[in-house]
Order: C-alpha cells, then structure tokens, then sequence
C-alpha cells in the first residue's frame, strides 16, 4: 500500500509464482480445498462434457493448479493470466495449454 492507496489486486500476483504453489501445500485448509476442488473437478467435468471439453479457458489461471486438473479432459486449454511469474509455473504444469499473458479487466480478447 502506497500513499494510502489499497493496493490493486491485479499487482498483488506479479511477484508471485513458485511461492503460491508451496503455500497450497503446507498441509492446511488451503490444501484440503484444493485437494476437494480437484476431487470435484475430476468427477464433474467428465459428467458434464462426456466427450471432453471442446475448449476449455481458465482466466486468472495463476500457477495452473486448477489448469492441470482440466487439461486432460479438454480438446482445447487456454490460460490467462497478467503475472508473468505465475504463467510461468502454468507454463512448467501445463504442457498441452497455451497462456497468455493478458490483464483480462481491458478487453485486450
Ligand atoms: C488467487 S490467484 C488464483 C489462481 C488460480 N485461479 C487458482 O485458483 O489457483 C489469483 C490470480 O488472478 C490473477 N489476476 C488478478 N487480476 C487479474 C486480471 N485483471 N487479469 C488477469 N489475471 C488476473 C493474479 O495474477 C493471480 O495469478
């Protein structure tokens, strides 16, 4: 916070990365969510696109946590996200998706 400004969320990510991946694994509710998320999405997505999902976009993707999960049942995966060092785990997690790196609050799409 600068100046008695808050600060915007958009910055609050851009010097994140690797860290925000082994916060979600310190063995707390940030982990157990995380854990149910996926168990959920393994079960849903396959129940609502039987054939996989055409094309599948995960705005505000961050490191790909929730990327990774939905990947392999998609024929197409985009990620966007405006922190490039988050999009740079997606990157590492996420070999089939391509990212981008978009502030999507400008209709830059
Ligand atoms: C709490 S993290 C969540 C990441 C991921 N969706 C997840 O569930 O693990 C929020 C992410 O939103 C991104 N973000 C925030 N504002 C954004 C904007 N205007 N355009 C694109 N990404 C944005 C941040 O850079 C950050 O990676």
């Amino acid at each position: 916070m600068t100046s008695g400004m808050p600060e915007d969320y958009r910055g609050s990510y851009l010097h994140k990365g690797a860290d925000y991946g082994s916060d979600l694994s310190a063995g707390d509710i940030n982990t157990y969510m995380t854990h149910c998320e996926n168990r959920l999405l393994r079960k849903l997505v396959p129940r609502l696109f039987p054939e996989r999902v055409p094309r599948y976009l995960d705005f505000a993707c961050g490191t790909g946590r929730v990327t990774q999960v939905t990947e392999p049942m998609a024929m197409q995966s985009l990620g966007v996200d405006v922190s490039p060092n988050m999009l740079e785990q997606a990157r590492q997690r996420c070999p089939s998706t391509q990212f981008f790196q978009i502030d999507i609050t400008q209709g830059h799409l």
